[in-house]
C-alpha cells in the first residue's frame, strides 16, 4: 500500500480519521506531530514556545524527509502546516479533509477535553487569527491535495470508508 497523508487545518479530525481508518483496514496509523513530540521529547506548545515556529518547521522538514526514505504502508496525520513540505507527494496519496472553520471549532469545543485541546495549539490561541489563517491556508491546501474529502457532519468510520473507496479508484 501506498503511504496515505492526510492534510488539513487544525482540528479537522486528521489524526482521528487516520486511526480510524488503520484499524479497519490493518494498516499503521502514524502522526507527524508525535514524531517531532518523540524526537525532541517535548510537547508541541513547548517547542513553539522555546525555540520559536521556525525551528518547529525544521523538524517537519526533518520528519518529510524520514517519512519519505523510512516509512511505508502507513497512514499518516500530520499537524496543520505540514502541507507545505516540498515532498509532501512523495510520501505518499495527498489527502485533504476539508470543513468549514465553524464546524471546525464547534468539533472541538464540543469534546470533552476542548480546553486542553485549544491549549496545545498555539496558532490556536486568538480565534480570530486562527481564523484568518484558515482563510489562507484551505485553498493551498487543495493545490496540493490528490483528493479533497468533506468531512462535516460526518463520523470517523464514515470517512475512513470513503476514503478507502476513493483510493482505490485512485490505484
Ligand atoms: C499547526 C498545527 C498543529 C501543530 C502545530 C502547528 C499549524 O497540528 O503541528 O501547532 O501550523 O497549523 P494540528 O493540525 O494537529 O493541530
Amino acid at each position: 500500500m501506498r503511504n496515505i497523508i492526510l492534510i488539513g487545518f487544525m482540528g479537522v479530525g486528521k489524526g482521528t480519521v487516520a486511526r480510524t481508518y488503520a484499524r479497519i483496514f490493518d494498516a499503521y496509523a502514524i502522526d507527524t506531530d508525535d514524531l517531532i513530540e518523540s524526537l525532541e521529547n517535548k510537547k508541541i506548545k513547548k517547542i513553539f514556545a522555546e525555540s520559536g515556529e521556525a525551528y518547529f518547521r525544521a523538524l517537519e522538514k526533518k520528519t518529510a524527509e524520514w517519512l519519505e526514505t523510512s516509512v511505508q504502508n502507513a497512514v499518516i496525520s500530520t499537524g496543520g502546516g505540514f502541507y507545505k513540505q516540498p515532498n509532501l507527494n512523495q510520501i505518499g496519496t495527498v489527502v485533504l479533509l476539508h470543513s468549514g472553520f465553524d464546524a471546525i471549532l464547534k468539533r472541538i469545543l464540543s469534546h470533552p477535553n476542548a480546553e486542553r485541546k485549544l491549549a496545545k495549539r498555539p496558532l490556536f490561541a486568538d480565534r480570530e487569527e486562527a481564523r484568518a489563517l484558515y482563510e489562507v491556508r484551505e485553498p493551498a491546501y487543495k493545490e496540493v491535495a490528490d483528493i479533497v474529502i468533506d468531512v462535516e457532519n460526518k463520523d470517523p468510520e464514515t470517512i475512513a470508508r470513503e476514503l478507502h473507496t476513493l483510493i482505490g479508484e485512485k490505484e
